[in-house]
C-alpha cells in the first residue's frame, strides 16, 4: 500500500500484537517501544518529536508537557475508550486529531462489571483466600454469607454504552434498574434498558449495588467520597469499572474497614499501578489488575481498530473515532 509519497514516522509507544506492527510496518517507519514498562513523560516528549502519527495506551499522558516537541504530529491514537490522559483542549489547540476505541470492548467490559459486582457480592475471593489457607474445616449454615444480586437494585452511573451493556445483563438477573447520567437518556433507549432516571442522591440511598461505569472528568473527581458512601446502604456493594480518581480511595478503605458498605470491586485505582496499601489490608475487598478490557479478542480488535485510526489520520481521511471533531470542519 503507498498512499504515502514518503513513508510517514509513526511512535508505538507500547508493545502491540506483531499483526498490528506488521500492518504499521506497511505503511510507516517505526520507533517501537519494545519495552514492557511504558516511557517516561521526559521519553515520550523526545520521543514524538518528528513522528507524523503516535499510537498509545491510557498509560501515556499527552498533554502540553509531552507534546511540547512534537511539531509534525497530525494524530494521537488511544488503545482505549478512555482518552482522560489527553489534554483534549490543548491537542485540539495544536491541531492534534485525537482519537480512541469505543464499542469493541462494550461486552467484555459490561461482563467484567457483572463479575465484579458478583465476586463482590458473594465474597469470592475472600472465600477462596481462606480456602486456600486451609481455615475450611466444616460447611456451616452462617459461613461466607454474601449479600444478593437477583432481585435487588441496581444503581449505574454513567449510562454509556457500556452501562446500558450492564443494565441489559442485570434485566437477566430480575434486577430493579436505575441510573444517573449527564444527560437523561432517550426514552426509546431508558425502555430497552428498563432502567430509571434518577438524581445521584437517590442512586445512591436506593441501589443495593452500585456500578461506576462514567468518563472520568475533571468535575467527576472524587465524586465519591465520605458524604456520598455514608448515603449508600450497609449492604450496599460499589464497582468501580470507570477510573480510580472518581473515588476518594481512602474514604473508600474507611468506608470498608468500619462496614458502612458491604464490600467493593475495584478494577481501576488512583495512582495505578501503585495500590494504596489500605485496600490490600481489607478482605471485603474484589480487587482486578484494570482488565476490564482483557479478552485476546477484545484486546486485538481494540488495536485493530486503533491502527484504522491511525492510518486514517496520516492518510488525511477522517478517522473512524475522532473526538475532537471540530478539527475536521
Ligand atoms: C480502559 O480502561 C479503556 O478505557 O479502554
Amino acid at each position: 500500500m503507498s498512499t504515502f509519497t514518503a513513508k510517514p514516522k509513526v511512535l508505538v509507544a507500547r508493545q502491540i500484537f506483531p499483526e498490528g506492527l506488521s500492518r504499521l510496518e506497511e505503511v510507516a517507519q517505526i520507533d517501537y517501544n519494545d519495552q514492557a514498562l511504558p516511557l517516561s513523560p521526559a521519553e515520550l516528549s523526545q520521543r514524538l518529536e518528528g513522528v507524523d502519527a503516535a499510537l498509545v495506551t491510557g498509560s501515556e499522558k499527552i498533554d502540553a508537557t509531552t507534546l511540547a516537541q512534537a511539531s509534525q504530529l497530525k494524530i494521537v491514537s488511544n488503545i482505549a475508550v478512555g482518552f482522560n490522559n489527553f489534554d483534549i483542549s490543548f491537542m485540539t489547540q495544536k491541531k492534534v486529531m485525537a482519537t480512541n476505541t469505543p464499542e469493541v470492548l462494550t461486552d467484555t467490559t459490561a461482563d467484567m462489571g457483572f463479575m465484579l459486582l458478583m465476586a463482590a457480592a458473594r465474597r469470592l475471593t475472600e472465600s477462596e483466600h481462606w480456602l486456600r489457607a486451609g481455615h475450611w474445616k466444616n460447611w456451616s449454615l452462617a459461613g461466607m454469607m454474601g449479600v444478593d444480586i437477583h432481585h435487588t437494585t441496581i444503581g449505574i452511573m454513567g449510562m454509556g454504552r457500556i452501562g446500558q451493556a450492564i443494565a441489559k445483563r442485570a434485566l437477566a438477573f430480575g434486577m430493579t434498574v436505575i441510573y444517573y447520567n449527564r444527560r437523561r437518556l432517550p426514552l426509546d433507549i431508558e425502555q430497552e434498558c428498563q432502567a430509571r432516571y434518577v438524581s445521584q442522591e437517590e442512586l445512591l440511598s436506593e441501589a443495593d449495588h452500585v456500578m461506576l461505569v462514567m468518563p472520568y472528568t475533571q468535575e467527576n473527581h472524587h465524586l465519591i467520597g465520605q458524604k456520598e458512601l455514608a448515603m449508600m446502604k450497609p449492604t450496599a456493594t460499589l464497582v468501580n469499572l470507570a477510573r480510580g480518581g472518581i473515588v476518594d480511595e481512602n474514604a473508600l478503605i474507611e468506608a470498608l474497614k468500619n462496614k458502612r458498605i458491604f464490600s467493593a470491586g475495584l478494577d481501576v485505582y488512583e495512582g495505578e499501578p501503585n495500590i494504596n496499601p489500605g485496600l490490600l489490608e481489607l478482605s471485603n475487598i474484589v480487587m482486578a489488575p484494570h482488565i476490564g478490557s482483557a479478552t485476546k479478542k477484545t484486546r486485538l480488535a481494540m488495536m485493530h481498530l486503533a491502527i484504522d485510526n491511525l492510518i486514517a489520520g496520516l492518510s488525511n481521511q477522517r478517522p473512524p473515532n475522532l473526538i475532537n471533531e471540530e478539527l475536521w470542519k
